[in-house]
């Protein structure tokens, strides 16, 4: 997957992050970059990671489904704490972010 950073119609993302830096946060141990403050799930997604988590049932890969934080398919495991909605938890600088299989119980 890639970036838009041009559009006839949307806001361009320099347009609508200004100067937001450039930040690292590692998903397992990939180093990725990602807009500060954009939403985890996408900045996975624009680094061709798409599979988040694993079902708690029959351990079938999942990923962004809603992107509006309602149906949870994107849960994972950000910084210890598992069931983070990524499409709606912005990055952050150094953050650690896991797939989460089933409810992310150890
Ligand atoms: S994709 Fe549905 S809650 Fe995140």
């Amino acid at each position: 997957m890639v970036r838009i950073t041009e559009h006839p119609i949307l806001t361009t993302q320099s347009e609508s992050r200004g100067s937001s830096p450039w930040v690292q946060f590692w998903f397992e141990d990939a180093c990725i970059d990602a807009v500060e403050g954009e939403p985890i799930a996408a900045a996975l997604a624009a680094a061709d990671i798409v599979h988040l988590r694993d079902s708690q049932r029959f351990g079938q890969a999942r990923g962004i489904f809603c992107g509006i934080g309602q149906c949870q398919d994107c849960v994972m495991i950000v910084d210890g704490v598992p069931n983070i909605r990524t499409c709606v938890t912005p990055v952050r600088a150094g953050m650690r972010v896991q797939r989460q299989h089933g409810r992310g119980e150890p």
